[in-house]
């Protein structure tokens, strides 16, 4: 089997990198050359753990490479996966497909024996049919068939995504697509991953509907766990109440500062559009667009409130500014709406975070960066966990305390406990939670 990947963007590149480890020869294609001569040295454009050694160990096989060469990757390859960009269209929010068509262009006038084209971007309903039309446009004499095998990897643990999927999604109505693609994944066949075969219109759709939901399961904790503050319960103990029930589940049921990340707010946003094009608008998603950028603007409040109703010349310490833990990604991050919006009431901002400084300097201005936690919080009026690193979990608090000019932790992923924060003597606000009787009297 030989496949390309056209596209070293997370999908692409480590699709490309579980493939070879599959045993599949495969060849990722980039148009930037620097990238792609960075990854032939080695050098990953991401942070994705274990993804380094992935790559290294198959290039060494022999099963991986990369060019910027589309024509040597493309001719002969059996199946041509298409992971470049959709990001959304300015204006309006729709899907911007530009990358997409072009790909399929280039791949058109090289593709030479029976093809199968698979389209791995999130890309909306119909997507797949529009990309056959170009490619039999470019080349009418080509075999090919267009697959949607969308792709449901986590950054930070995109690698263990990959290589044991809670299922597979095919969308095709050709038999011998079908089997290439049996073919591919043969190796997840041997663990008893399901494997859906679909329309291609349904597996388009069901990667959005799958983001959308999990979005809304997001927002939706979100919303209990501000009725938990106004009514003094616990949304963590909610939480748990209700995902025991297994019809609901307990997954992605953490209250926190909003989903950010590459996929869920312009996927979301997305399948809005499609939906008020098809004239059967989703309701619920497009108020989970709403409440979630309210949320994430509305943030920086409760930090103010904490600090006793202005940070005017305060100084604020902030751990995590990537959208979560274990990548450097910064896209839509929640801290690219608290951090300005505290230094716009007035404070100066201290942060650290162990691997989005660099990408979070270019976004987030007049932010003194530090070189660890605990440098953030010298002299600082509060301190505020943004992202929940696994580094963040157990601070010596004793430390914390001898640092901070005034003991105020806010915790906007609930990693620590109200009462030993407090028995700490801290003035401690979370998420959802209570605050401890000697807390509230402060
Ligand atoms: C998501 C989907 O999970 C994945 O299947 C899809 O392919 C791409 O989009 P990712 O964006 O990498 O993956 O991160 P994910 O772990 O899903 O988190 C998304 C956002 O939701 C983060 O900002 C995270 O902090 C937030 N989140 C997640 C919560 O606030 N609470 C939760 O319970 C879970």
């Amino acid at each position: 089997m030989r496949v390309a990947v056209i596209g070293t963007g997370y999908v692409g590149l480590v699709s490309g990198a579980c493939f070879s480890e599959f045993g599949v020869d495969v060849v990722c294609v980039d148009k930037d050359g620097t990238k792609i001569a960075a990854l032939e040295r080695g050098e990953m454009p991401i942070y994705e753990p274990g993804l380094k050694d992935l790559v290294g160990e198959n290039v060494k096989a022999g099963r991986l490479s990369f060019t910027t060469d589309t024509r040597a990757a493309v001719s002969g390859a059996d199946a041509v996966f298409i992971a470049v960009g959709t990001p959304s269209r300015r204006g309006d929010g729709h899907a911007d497909l530009t990358y997409v068509f072009d790909a399929a262009r280039e791949i058109a006038q090289y593709v030479n024996g029976y093809t199968v084209v698979v389209t791995k971007s999130t890309v909306p309903v119909g997507t797949g049919t529009e990309v056959e039309r170009v490619l039999h446009q470019v080349r009418p004499d080509a075999k090919i068939d267009v697959v949607s095998n969308p792709e449901f990897l986590r950054e930070g643990s995109a690698i263990q995504d990959f290589m044991r999927p809670d299922r597979v999604v095919i969308g095709t109505g050709s038999e011998p697509a079908r089997a290439v693609m049996r073919q591919l994944y043969r190796p997840l066949y041997l663990i008893e991953t399901p494997i859906l075969f679909t329309t291609r219109e349904t597996a388009e759709l069901i990667k959005y509907a799958a983001n959308a939901f999990l979005a809304t399961k997001i927002t939706f904790i979100n919303e209990i766990a501000d009725l938990c503050e106004a009514v003094g319960a616990d949304v963590q103990d909610v939480a748990r109440g209700i995902g025991l029930d297994g019809r609901i589940g307990r997954k992605f049921l953490h209250a926190g500062p909003g989903f950010g990340g590459s996929c869920f707010p312009k996927d979301s946003l997305a399948l809005v559009r499609t939906a008020q094009e098809a004239k059967q608008p989703l309701r619920i998603v497009e108020t989970v667009v709403e409440v979630n950028n309210r949320r994430k603007q509305g943030m920086a409040e409760r930090v103010i409130r904490a600090c006793g109703g202005s940070v005017e010349g305060k100084a604020i310490a902030v751990l995590g500014v990537t959208f979560k833990p274990n990548t450097d990604d910064m896209r839509d991050a929640p801290s690219l709406d608290i951090l300005p919006a505290l230094q716009a009431a007035g404070a100066t901002v201290r942060a650290y975070d162990p691997e989005g400084m660099k990408e979070a300097a270019r976004l987030l201005k007049d932010v003194t960066w530090c070189d660890d936690a605990y440098g953030a919080m010298k002299d600082a009026d509060a301190l505020v966990i943004i992202t929940e690193w696994n580094e963040f979990r157990a601070l010596d608090l004793r430390r914390v305390r001898s640092l901070l000019k005034t003991p105020v932790m806010v915790d906007l992923r609930n990693i620590y406990s109200p009462e030993d924060v407090s028995a700490a003597g801290f003035h401690y606000v979370s998420i959802g939670r209570p605050r401890p009787a000697r807390n509230r009297k402060q």
